[in-house]
């Protein structure tokens, strides 16, 4: 079963088909659009999608020598309520048009598991941490839509932290992949900085951030390479934490990861040196992509789901919850 995957939750307007062999075809394009306003702007990103999702469906199928998927998965939330509307109204009418299955996928589902498009594929069960713009979350996975959360953020989501830290520090918009750069040039053990861990497998960035403010206000010379490693330094130890109690608490060795901060490089190292049995995803399907969404809509389609076209969007969805109708 080759199934074309539509994602367009937030400022990526990507499509994907996956098949029994793995991935055919991946497309993605980022919005400029955004850059001047250090931020994503709803209205715009939505826009930006309608421009682009048509030509990037056709031009995803034409790299997957098909003319027609056998079934369409297309992001039904969370994200950006607009922007998840146009992929979602296209997924919808292309399956419609085509008299081909339609299944609504949860963007975090896409993202736990992301790794199960690579040649080395966990097997379930497994934990998954997923760390992304808007989420920081760990989850148990026992099957396909059998999913506990373990723990998750208090506050700012692990991508926010990173983002609002490469403000400060005047780096652009995202931020993650700049403080990631830099933070390679710099000594994690240079600015002290907390390591935030409230209630069991909980998490928490935000007291974290405004040490890093306070540390830049306070200093008359920075060097951002050294608050840059410093703060990913701790970032990544209370990740790495986490992922190892929970390890131990629900006696599960093997781990994935998802979400564009799981492209982080101190990150993927830290974990790899943790002594678990670690599953990445290549950096570029961290970060949001269709190959995820098309390949958790694929395994819900093996397992006989199938979704009515009265599925709706969802700004927020957990992932333990089911699709939602009109
Ligand atoms: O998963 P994603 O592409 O979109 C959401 O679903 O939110 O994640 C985007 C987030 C942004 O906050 C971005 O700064 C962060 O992931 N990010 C990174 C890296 N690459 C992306 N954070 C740290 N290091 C990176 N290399
Ligand atoms: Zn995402």
């Amino acid at each position: 079963m080759n199934v074309l995957g539509v994602e367009t939750s937030c400022d990526e307007t990507a499509a994907a088909v996956v098949g029994p062999d793995g991935v055919l075809s991946d497309l993605f394009y980022g919005q400029t659009v955004h850059e001047r306003f250090g931020g994503v702007v709803p209205e715009y990103a939505a826009r930006a999608h309608i421009e682009k999702v048509g030509a990037t469906v056709v031009e995803a199928l034409a790299r997957a020598g098909i003319e027609r998927p056998d079934a369409v998965a297309a992001t039904a939330g969370p994200g950006l309520i607009g922007a998840v509307i146009v992929g979602l109204c296209v997924g919808k009418a292309l399956a419609l048009g085509w008299g081909v299955p339609f299944i609504g996928v949860n963007h975090l589902e896409g993202h736990l598991l992301s790794s199960l498009l690579e040649p080395r594929a966990p097997e379930f069960p497994f934990l998954a941490l997923v760390v992304s713009g808007g989420h920081t979350t760990l989850y148990r996975c026992d099957g396909v839509g059998e999913y506990t959360v373990l723990g998750e953020t208090l506050d700012d989501a692990a991508g926010e932290a990173f983002d609002k830290v490469a403000r400060m520090l005047d780096l652009g918009y995202p931020g993650g992949p700049t403080v990631d750069r830099l933070a390679a040039l710099g000594d994690p053990n240079s600015v002290k900085l907390p390591r935030p861990m409230p209630g069991e497998l909980s998490f928490s960035f935000s007291g974290l951030k405004t040490a890093v403010r306070t540390h830049v206000l306070s200093s008359a010379r920075r060097s951002n390479e050294d608050i840059c490693a410093s703060f990913q330094a701790a970032v990544v130890d209370c990740l790495v934490t986490r992922v190892r109690q929970a390890a131990h608490r629900e006696r599960l060795e093997r781990v994935v990861i998802g979400g564009g901060v799981a492209a982080n490089r101190g990150l993927r190292e830290g974990l790899l040196k943790s002594g678990l049995d670690v599953y990445l995803p290549t950096p570029s399907r961290c970060t949001d992509n269709a190959a995820m969404i098309a390949v958790a809509g694929r395994l819900r389609l093996l397992k006989g789901q199938r979704d009515p076209m009265s599925v709706v969007a969802r700004p927020v969805w957990s992932v333990t919850q089911g699709v939602e109708l009109a």
